[in-house]
């Protein structure tokens, strides 16, 4: 090995220092495996960013826990959170479409909605480590060895990145009117991967149903989901007071298809009549 190396120009195999200063060691003159892998996670954590930010600083303490028992005491506030997120975790890890539905206010709807994102999007972080620190990270494979170039998992890396750089909360609030804020607001509705889309029903601001304020609030909302509902490749979280019967008085019964259709029915909080 050392032999077939030395007959090349380049610079023998040996221990150099790393060119990043970092204290570390390599086995050619330049940058670390380590310093590398460092630059790799920075970067895709600055991708994520985007995704990170878009869920509203109210519910940043809403993230998953390291364990189950930690779950449930930091997420207290959300009713019945081990079985909102048993039901949910289980919908989106089938690639199913979620209706966090809750009649009643302040039951965490939003909350675990924003749990849910977040793991998300965490995933496509963790996805994005070196397959060596990714196996080691998750006790299941040996961490890479100084010197050693770090390995890439490859195709499904690079979608679960995809995924996650792409998940959004949007607020069905914000989609409603033609401001320039509510159209870039749709786009985002538009193109998320995972689209938290949250409180269906707020942007109504207590019109009636078959009111004529109706056509103007929900214009926005059902471009949203017309849009998606064509393409079963993205995934939306709806959150909402309102269950598909009531859902089909105020935006018509397409609508009210269209969102609870394959959709996984998760029931937070106090429930009354039927989905
Ligand atoms: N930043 C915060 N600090 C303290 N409590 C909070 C915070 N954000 C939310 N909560 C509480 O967490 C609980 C769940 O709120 P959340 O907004 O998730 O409910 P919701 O079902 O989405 O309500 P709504 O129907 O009003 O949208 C509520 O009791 C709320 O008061
Ligand atoms: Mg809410
Ligand atoms: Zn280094």
């Amino acid at each position: 090995m050392a032999e077939t190396l030395t007959r090349f120009a380049g610079p023998p195999v040996g221990v150099y220092a790393c060119a990043n200063d970092c204290g570390r060691t390599t086995r050619l003159p330049g940058v670390c495996a380590g310093c590398v892998e460092d630059e790799v996670r920075a970067k895709y954590q600055r991708e994520l960013l985007p995704a990170l930010r878009s869920i509203p600083p109210r519910f940043q303490w809403a993230i998953p826990g390291d364990d189950e028992a930690a779950e449930r005491l930091k997420h207290a506030r959300i009713k019945e959170w081990p079985r909102v997120r048993r039901e949910l975790t289980e919908a989106v890890e089938a690639g199913r479409n979620v209706v966090l539905l809750g009649p009643k206010p302040q039951v965490g709807k939003t909350s675990a909605a924003c749990v849910m994102l977040r793991r998300v999007i965490e995933r496509g972080a963790l996805d994005a480590l070196p397959e060596d620190t990714r196996m080691a990270a998750l006790g299941s494979g040996p961490a890479a060895r100084p010197g050693e170039r770090p390995r890439f998992a490859s195709d499904r890396l690079a979608e679960q990145v995809r995924i996650a750089r792409g998940a959004r909360f949007v607020a069905v609030r914000d989609v409603r009117g033609e401001s320039p804020e509510a159209i870039e607001a749709r786009r985002e509705a538009k193109r998320a991967t995972v689209l938290v889309f949250d409180d269906v029903g707020d942007e109504l601001d207590g019109a009636p149903a078959a009111s004529g304020w109706i056509p103007d609030r929900i214009t926005g909302t059902r471009d949203v989901i017309d849009y998606r509902h064509k393409r079963p490749e993205l995934k939306t979280i709806f959150t909402t007071w309102l269950p598909k019967r009531e859902m089909a008085r105020f935006y018509g019964g397409g609508t009210a298809e269209r969102v609870y259709e394959h959709a996984a029915v998760v029931r937070v909080g106090p429930q009354e009549g039927g989905a």
